[in-house]
């Protein structure tokens, strides 16, 4: 599905979701637990997330500050839990909100994360009247919308859009091996075979979630955005030729990544890059955020450029903020939710974060070079959603594929891994 496919698709949802009118949304800050008076402001505000990494913390702590300044009469409780990509985060959440112990807000991605899972599950409220109060329709990307919505309601606030298919690399390495930047996957792989054969680690990578990450743009870099697009809306075959052929990139990836790699963090992993021990990594654009931290000037200690095979396609994915059904301080979660959707709120966020604002009307001059050149593709790339960060399949989905990846990084079967995510696809109901 082509860029233009995708609005069309994504105002279609958004015109059918018009159509069966508002809903009847509770005011934001009305509804507190079964038996219990809304609070009459003040008190804790208890802000769930997995932001601890270099940049992505320090991003947070921003928008705590901004939060902190607007509404002094609340006390902000930073309940972050350790674990890239949410992988220890949302197994607590899951028996906190099993125990009707919710915070009064969580970081929730964008698409089948929130729809096929907070949504479909019950546990999060309609933000209708706070997007109309704030006039975020007009200021939220139209792209987005359909994604944070269903029957008409809206369920989320987006704070940013991250980029997930961007290869990072070491400019000495690269410059120190005579090896210019790969656009595909040959000129990938000769890259790797020279730089192994000089000593040096071709691809850090981290614990399982960055194999995941790494495998889906491996993929979208091997079939192209079209038939990314269709595996995930149930109109592509995960048993044709592009997909082993994918499956066959990954694994030839896979061995040119370093030994330790389940050990590690993605940000350690990001780490062996910055101290010239690995040439590349692939990840999201949080570990911009994170170089940054590390003190690195773009393009002199640390490049960037799309995953090999994806120049043209923005893999995308969008942090956002939820209301929880029965929050513990309605007040204090519409105040957050305020301050996480404002401008000020994403301008002190996302230049930190290494993302770019899902407002549309950030200050361009308050970001980076990288962060620039990621707002000018936003806007002209294809776009695509990612699997590891909730966009493109929901929870049971993704749990099939990653169980399938497990066994996969382990056995490095082609034929097991491909029927395995044919039946995943199935199983879960998205393939006919
Ligand atoms: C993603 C999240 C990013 C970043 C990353 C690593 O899932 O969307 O904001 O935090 O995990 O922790």
């Amino acid at each position: 599905m082509g860029k233009r496919t995708w609005l069309a698709w994504a105002l279609l949802v958004a015109l059918i979701a018009s159509a069966c009118g508002p809903a009847a949304t509770p005011a934001p800050g009305t509804e507190g637990p079964a038996g219990t008076e809304p609070s009459a402001g003040g008190g804790e505000v208890e802000v769930f997330s997995w932001w601890t990494a270099g940049g992505e913390a320090e991003g947070l702590a921003a928008m705590v500050e901004v939060f902190n300044a607007e509404h002094p009469e609340f006390t902000l409780v930073n309940a972050a839990v350790a674990g890239g990509a949410g992988t220890n985060a949302r197994a607590v959440l899951a028996t906190r909100l099993s125990a009707n112990d919710p915070p009064a807000s969580w970081q929730g991605h964008a698409g089948q994360e929130l729809i096929g899972t907070y949504v479909a599950a019950g546990q999060i409220q309609p933000l209708n009247d706070l997007y109309e109060a704030e006039g975020w329709l007009e200021l939220m990307p139209e792209t987005l919308i359909p994604l944070i919505s269903q029957d008409g309601n809206i369920y989320s606030v987006p704070v940013n859009i991250h980029r997930a298919n961007v290869l990072w690399y070491n400019p000495e390495v690269l410059a120190a091996n005579s090896i210019e930047v790969p656009t595909n996957a040959e000129e990938f792989f000769a890259a790797a075979a020279t730089l192994q054969a000089a000593g040096l680690t071709p691809l850090a990578m981290g614990e399982a979630w960055t194999a995941m990450h790494l495998f889906e743009t491996v993929l979208l870099g091997t079939v192209g955005a079209d038939t990314y697009n269709a595996l995930w809306d149930g109109t592509g075959d995960w048993n044709s030729p592009e997909v082993t052929e994918a499956i066959e990139h990954f694994a030839a990836a896979l061995d040119y990544t370093n030994s330790d790699a389940s050990t590690l963090t993605w940000d350690q992993a990001a780490q062996l890059v910055a101290d010239g021990d690995a040439a590349f990594t692939v990840m999201g654009d949080w570990a911009e955020g994170f170089f940054k931290g590390l003190g690195l000037t773009p393009m002199e200690g640390f490049g960037w450029a799309p995953a090999p095979g994806t120049d043209g396609v923005f893999q995308f994915l969008s942090d956002s903020f939820v209301l929880p059904v029965g929050t513990p301080n309605p007040e204090g979660s519409s105040a957050w939710l305020t301050v996480a959707g404002s401008k000020a709120g994403q301008e002190a966020f996302n230049p930190i974060k290494g993302s770019i604002c899902a407002r549309t009307d950030c200050d361009p001059s308050l970001f980076d070079e990288y962060l620039q050149s990621a707002m000018q593709d936003w806007t002209t790339d294809v776009v695509v959603g990612s699997l590891t960060h909730g966009v493109v399949a929901n929870d049971n989905w993704k749990a099939e594929i990653n169980t399938a990846l497990g066994l996969f990084l382990a056995d490095r079967d082609v034929a097991v891994f491909q029927s395995a995510l044919a039946t995943a696809c199935a199983a879960t109901g998205a393939c006919q």
